[in-house]
């Protein structure tokens, strides 16, 4: 969140700057692939979000003091590009919010993958953030899900994410970075789809109970649309092998 010192309408005429509904996601592509050493790799822009996620492993977990004999670790590193983001490039890299939002990530998959299959081994996943407009955090984490799920790599779930946040009265959904920075609040969440489980959900500002609610109404309705594009993403290599052989 800013600072109320220059705030800018976040809301003008019942839409939001960039011409959004209240609950409208921004334009979502992803691409699975891309990265030919990888066991499996996506790449997504979301709204002017662009970024990339690797997954390589399991493999043995070096160094060795890091292995657990009962299951694997996950290793998770998000990273800004110096360039993802022109007015703050100088704030990018290895700081404490890459860390901590590398840690939050870790542990949403941590949640869903069959970590037992693997003892002794690591997973690592690499998100990187090539352009960022808000919401980077939801945008790597619903991009590394379809390269985990590309690498074969056994899930109970396909996680999603994407935000909601307060603005007045409003409660809006996907918040782009001047909204992230001037809302009332917002909160970022991931759902794993098939039994509704929320796989991470932090908080910037405060939210009522109803808040929170409707918040997470906007999320589940919008994750409809999130998990069919991840989907549809994981099909489309096989689409068009089976195109090409078709007649
Ligand atoms: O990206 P996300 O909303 O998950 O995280 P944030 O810390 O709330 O950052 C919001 C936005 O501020 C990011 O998406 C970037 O566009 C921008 N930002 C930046 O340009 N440089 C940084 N070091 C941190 C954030």
């Amino acid at each position: 969140m800013g600072s109320s010192a220059n705030k800018p309408e976040l809301i003008v005429n019942g839409k939001r700057l960039d011409g959004r509904a209240f609950g409208e996601l921004r334009p979502l592509k992803i691409v699975a692939g891309g990265l030919k050493n990888a066991a499996g790799s996506a790449y997504l822009e979301w709204g002017n979000n662009k970024v990339i996620a690797g997954v390589y492993g399991p493999k043995e977990a070096l160094p060795k003091h890091t292995q657990d004999p009962e299951k694997a670790v996950v290793k998770c590193k998000y990273s800004m590009a110096p360039f993802s983001s022109l007015e703050e490039h100088n704030r990018s890299g290895p700081n404490r919010r890459a860390i901590e939002i590398s840690k939050v990530t870790r542990e949403v998959f941590e949640k869903v993958i069959l970590l037992e299959d693997f003892p002794g081994s690591e997973i690592d996943i690499y998100i990187e953030v090539l352009q960022s407009d808000g919401g980077t955090r939801a945008a790597g984490i619903t991009c590394a899900a379809v390269a985990l799920a590309m690498s074969g790599i056994p899930m109970t779930d396909l996680p999603y994410a994407t935000s909601v946040g307060k603005v007045g009265d409003h409660m809006i959904l996907d918040l782009n970075k001047i909204e992230d920075n001037y809302s009332d609040a917002d909160m970022p969440v991931a759902i794993g789809p098939r039994n509704g489980e929320i796989l991470l959900l932090q908080m910037d500002g405060t939210l009522t109970k109803q808040d929170i609610k409707e918040g997470m109404d906007l999320i589940r309705k919008a994750g409809e649309t999130i998990s069919r594009l991840q989907r549809e993403a994981l099909r489309a290599p096989y689409e068009r092998i089976s195109n090409k052989y078709k007649n």
